[in-house]
């Protein structure tokens, strides 16, 4: 490689942006201490007519993003854009054909096309970073790429969506319902106008596809991910969450115990005074459990212009530095297709259901429940509290004892049949650790 990186960036949007900005006004410091210099030499996006908020001007425009990959002076196309399949797809598979570096902020790309992209990026020899893609400006993917290769990770548990972590905290510390805090969130321009992937867990299964690959050699897929969003929760789950020393944030964790590794993405009983408990807003935080080094806490900014770009440009360094990892640690003959753990872990459960205010309802309840093997550890019930439209029905709060996932299933399966309940009751794992 010369001492001049030759850089293709495709993608003006926010990040696309926001690392040309950076890369323009930290050129100079870079290059002194990297002793490479770095050349944009040509951009890409939709629209060349676009006001963007630098000099489109100063750069050769492409019209067509491929181009940059098919352009024998350039060493590294940087994708921008998004989306697992179309531009972003036919741009790096062409970057790689062709040799040239590919760095990417794409996580829904990197978690659907890991294999392939895994096998020709060793055949090609070819470079693909991809920091940016999971938690921003957190160094994640490079803390597990090389920081603990030697360490032996027993789980990852981690906040990885800020749009739902917003919402959650407003939820539990303004006393905010979900739609008012989702629309707060809107209009501070955290969430996208459709944000059904940042609440429904997909954004983070993504993220978390990604981190499951780096720790447990499989290939990333969300197929093997059991995933629940924050949806049906309610103010008053924090309330009695925090009754019981909780708080409910939305937790990606992979996590193996004995021979069985747990894949999930779900809201989560963590404890208040937890690394997990206490990132509230926008913030991400991932705990990585390892055997010689304890628990190591990362915690940051995980989305927007400034962290991400920084994550952009600490892969272009890399690249610069001829560092050569395996995509996901390990060589993709080593990796396996993601395996579907039947769960057998045993732990504690939160459940809320709004009880049937009638003679009786309590012990069918927990007779339910005792047939499903569930024995209650803790329980709230308070008269006067009720749903706007549910007169007759009131919360019933219980933490349980540890049990298997296939009881809880079972009894909500059961507990929906009958109309002891208004609503479907929400069984919410409880994570008892203090991570
Ligand atoms: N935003 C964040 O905080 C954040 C954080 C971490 C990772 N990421 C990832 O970074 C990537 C970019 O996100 P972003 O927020 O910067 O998105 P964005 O603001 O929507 O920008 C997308 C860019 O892609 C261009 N584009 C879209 N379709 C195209 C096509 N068919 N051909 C050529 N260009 C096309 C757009 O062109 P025009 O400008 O001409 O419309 C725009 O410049 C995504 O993979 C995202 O998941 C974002």
């Amino acid at each position: 490689m010369s001492d001049v990186v030759k850089i293709g960036i495709a993608g003006l949007g926010t990040i696309g942006s926001g690392v040309i900005k950076s890369l323009l006004r930290n050129k100079s410091e870079l290059e002194k201490k990297f002793k490479f210099q770095f050349e944009i030499l040509g951009i890409s996006a939709s629209s060349k007519d676009k006001e963007r908020s630098f000099d489109v001007d100063q750069f050769t425009w492409f019209d067509k993003p491929i181009d940059l990959a098919k352009d024998s002076n350039i060493d590294l196309v940087i994708e921008l854009i998004g989306g697992d399949s179309g531009v972003a797809y036919d741009l790096a598979f062409e970057s790689i054909k062709n040799k040239k570096g590919f760095i990417t902020a794409n996580k829904a790309l990197i978690s659907s096309h890991g294999k392939e992209l895994s096998k020709l990026s060793e055949s090609s020899n070819s470079f693909i970073g991809y920091e940016a893609a999971v938690a921003g400006g957190i160094p994640v993917i490079k803390t597990l790429r090389s920081g603990v290769i030697l360490d032996k990770i027993d789980g990852v548990y981690g906040i990885l969506n800020g749009t739902s972590n917003f919402i959650l905290s407003r939820m539990s510390e303004a006393n905010k319902s979900f739609e008012d805090s989702l629309l707060e969130a809107q209009n501070l321009g955290y969430a996208e106008a459709d944000p059904s992937f940042d609440i429904n867990g997909l954004d983070a299964a993504h993220k978390l596809s990604i981190i499951n690959s780096l720790c447990f050699a499989e290939f990333p897929s969300l197929e093997s991910i059991s995933i629940k969003g924050i949806e049906n929760i309610l103010t008053l789950d924090h309330k009695y969450a925090q009754e019981f020393g909780y708080n409910i944030k939305l937790i990606a964790s992979s996590s193996k115990k004995g021979g069985n590794l747990r894949k999930e993405v779900a809201p989560t009983l963590v404890k208040i005074e937890s690394s997990l408990g206490t990132v509230s807003n926008v913030s991400n935080v991932v705990c990585i459990t390892t055997e010689y080094n304890g628990t190591l806490v990362l915690e940051g900014e995980g989305a927007g212009e400034g962290p991400t770009s920084s994550s952009v440009l600490s892969d272009v360094v890399d690249y610069s530095m001829n560092t050569r990892n395996y995509l996901f640690n390990k060589k993709s003959s080593d990796l396996s297709d993601p395996i579907i753990n039947k769960d057998l872990i045993e732990r504690c459960y939160y459940l809320r259901v709004f009880l049937a205010d009638q003679k009786g309802a309590m012990s069918n309840l927990t007779a339910i429940l005792g047939k499903n093997g569930i024995s209650i550890d803790q329980v709230i019930q308070r008269g006067g509290v009720h749903l706007k439209d549910e007169k007759n029905f009131t919360p019933v709060i219980m933490l349980t004892h540890p049990v298997d996932s296939d009881s809880i299933d079972s009894a909500f399966s059961e507990l929906i049949k009958t109309d002891l309940i208004s609503m479907d009751p929400i069984f919410l794992p409880v994570l008892k650790d203090n991570l």
